[in-house]
C-alpha cells in the first residue's frame, strides 16, 4: 500500500475544532483595524526574489538562510514571501498609491521561512500586519501601539509587555555598527561561530544572541543611545510621552534591534513569558528609507505584524472561552419531517439573522440524531417529528442545561430559540 503523504514539516493544518479561535482572533483584529480607519490590501504570496533581498537585507538571517526560493518554469527566481512589508511596499508603489497621500493599510495571510521548526516557530505561519505610509511623526508610531493594546484588551490578553527602542537614522546606525564591530572585535575569543560570522556582516544581531556564555560581553556592549542623532532622540522622546499620556506601560530595551534591515528610529515588540523562547507575538517599527530604496518617492513609513499562531497559543492558555460554530441542530424524525425539514430550516434562517443551524442529513434514529446535535456544539436541539410536522409545531430542547423540552408553534419557537441564544451570548 502506498505510504500516506504528510504535510511539510513546520506547516500546520488548522482543524475545524480550532477554527473558532482563529475566527475570533481574525474577526476581532479586523474590527479593531477598522476602528482606526485602516484599509485592507492583498498582495501575492510569491514575489521576485530580488524584492526581498533588497528590502529585508542581504545579510539578514531571513534572506541568507530562510527563504523558500525557486525557479519557475520561465527561469525567473521567485520567493514565497517571508514577511509582508516588502510586498506591501511593492504593491503601493506599483499602483501609484503614494502620490502625496498618506495611507493606513493592513493585510493578513501566510508567510514562509525555512527555520528550524520548534514551539512557536513554523515554516508556514500567519501574520496580520499594518503599514502606514506618508506620516513621519511619532503620533502614528503611538497610534499603532494604542491600536494593538486595544486588540489585546478585546481579546482578553492582559499579560503582554511592550518593549521599545530607537535605531536612529541610517547614519546613526552606521556609527553604532562600527562601534559594535570594534567592541566585539576585541572580544572575539568569547564569540560563538554564529556571532563571528555576524561580526562583519550584521553585528547588531549579535546583541540578540541567547548564548549564555556571551551574556556578559553582550551586557558590556555600547548602547545605541550614545550614537543617536538629535532628531531621532526627540522623535523617541515624543513617542514615549504619547504612550505615557495614553497610559500604556513600556520598557525601553536598548538591545532591541530587530532582524530585518529596513528599520529606522522606532522599533517595538509585544512579548509574553508564557510561550517559552518565542515570546514575541507582535513586532514592528519605522522604516523611513525603504520606499525610496525601492525606487519610490521619499516616503516615511511604519508598521507591525503579529504572529497568529503565537497569539492562538496564548489565547488557549489565557484567553476567554470561544463558542463553537453552531447554535442549533434540527432533528428530523419520520418521512413528513424529512420532507418539510429543509424548508423549515430555511425559514428559521430567514427569521433569525445570523442563526447557525445544522439541518440533519442522512436520517438516523432519535438517539443518533441527538448525539450528532450534542457533538455539533449546538446550544439547542429542534425536534421535528411526525406530530410536529402535522401540527406545524416544533419541539425546542436546550442542550446545555437551561430548562426542559417545549413543543411550541412556529412564532413561539422562534422567540424561545432567540432567548436561548441571547443567554449564551
Ligand atoms: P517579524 O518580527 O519578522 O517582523 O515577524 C513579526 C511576528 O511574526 C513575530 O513577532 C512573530 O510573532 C511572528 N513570526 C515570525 N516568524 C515566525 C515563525 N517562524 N513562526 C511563527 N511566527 C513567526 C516582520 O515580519 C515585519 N514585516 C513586521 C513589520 C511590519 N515591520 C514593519 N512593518
Amino acid at each position: 500500500m502506498a505510504e500516506r503523504i504528510r504535510a511539510v514539516r513546520g506547516m500546520n493544518d488548522v482543524l475545524p475544532a480550532e477554527s473558532p479561535v482563529w475566527q475570533f482572533l481574525e474577526d476581532t483584529a479586523r474590527e479593531v483595524l477598522a476602528a482606526y480607519g485602516y484599509e485592507e490590501i492583498r498582495f501575492p504570496v510569491v514575489e521576485r526574489t530580488e524584492l526581498f533581498r533588497g528590502a529585508i537585507g542581504d545579510t539578514t538571517d531571513v534572506v541568507t538562510k530562510e527563504m523558500y526560493t525557486f525557479q519557475d518554469r520561465s527561469g525567473d527566481s521567485l520567493t514565497l514571501r517571508p514577511e509582508g512589508t516588502a510586498g506591501c511596499v511593492r504593491a503601493v508603489l506599483q499602483h501609484g498609491l503614494l502620490q502625496g497621500q498618506s495611507h493606513r493599510l493592513w493585510y493578513q495571510g501566510p508567510m514562509f521561512r525555512h527555520e528550524r521548526p520548534q514551539k512557536g516557530r513554523l515554516r508556514q505561519f500567519h501574520q496580520i500586519g499594518a503599514e502606514v505610509f506618508g506620516l513621519p511623526g511619532p503620533d502614528v508610531d503611538a497610534e499603532l501601539i494604542l491600536m494593538t493594546a486595544r486588540l489585546w484588551r478585546r481579546l482578553g490578553l492582559d499579560d503582554l509587555r511592550l518593549e521599545i527602542n530607537t535605531l536612529g537614522t541610517p547614519a546613526a546606525r552606521q556609527r553604532y555598527r562600527e562601534a559594535l564591530v570594534t567592541y566585539f572585535g576585541q572580544h572575539r575569543a568569547v564569540l560563538d561561530d554564529d556571532s563571528l560570522r555576524r561580526l562583519e556582516s550584521n553585528p547588531l544581531r549579535i546583541l540578540d544572541s541567547k548564548n549564555p556564555d556571551m551574556a556578559e560581553v553582550i551586557a558590556g556592549a555600547p548602547d545605541i543611545t550614545e550614537f543617536l542623532d538629535a532628531e531621532s532622540a526627540g522623535h523617541f522622546e515624543r513617542f514615549r510621552a504619547l504612550l505615557e499620556e495614553a497610559g500604556v506601560a513600556c520598557r525601553v530595551n536598548p538591545r532591541l534591534v530587530r532582524g530585518l534591515d529596513y528599520y529606522t528610529r522606532t522599533v517595538f515588540e509585544w512579548v509574553t513569558d508564557k510561550l517559552g523562547a518565542q515570546g514575541a507575538v507582535c513586532a514592528g517599527g519605522r522604516y523611513d528609507g525603504l520606499v525610496a530604496s525601492q525606487g519610490g518617492p521619499d516616503t516615511p513609513a511604519v508598521g507591525f505584524a503579529m504572529g497568529l499562531e503565537r497569539l492562538i497559543e496564548l489565547l488557549a492558555i489565557t484567553g476567554p472561552p470561544v463558542s463553537p460554530g453552531v447554535d442549533a441542530y434540527l432533528i428530523l424524525l419520520g418521512e413528513a419531517a424529512e420532507r418539510t425539514g429543509p424548508a423549515l430550516a430555511e425559514d428559521l434562517r430567514d427569521r433569525i439573522p445570523g442563526l447557525r443551524l445544522i439541518c440533519n442529513a442522512g436520517g438516523g434514529s432519535m438517539k443518533a440524531q441527538f448525539r450528532r446535535a450534542d457533538r455539533s456544539g449546538a446550544v439547542v436541539a429542534l425536534v421535528l417529528g411526525e406530530s410536529e410536522a402535522a401540527s406545524g409545531q416544533l419541539a425546542v430542547k436546550p442542550l446545555r442545561g437551561e430548562g426542559g423540552q417545549e413543543t411550541l408553534d412556529r412564532e413561539n419557537a422562534v422567540s424561545r430559540i432567540q432567548a436561548l441564544l441571547d443567554r449564551k451570548a
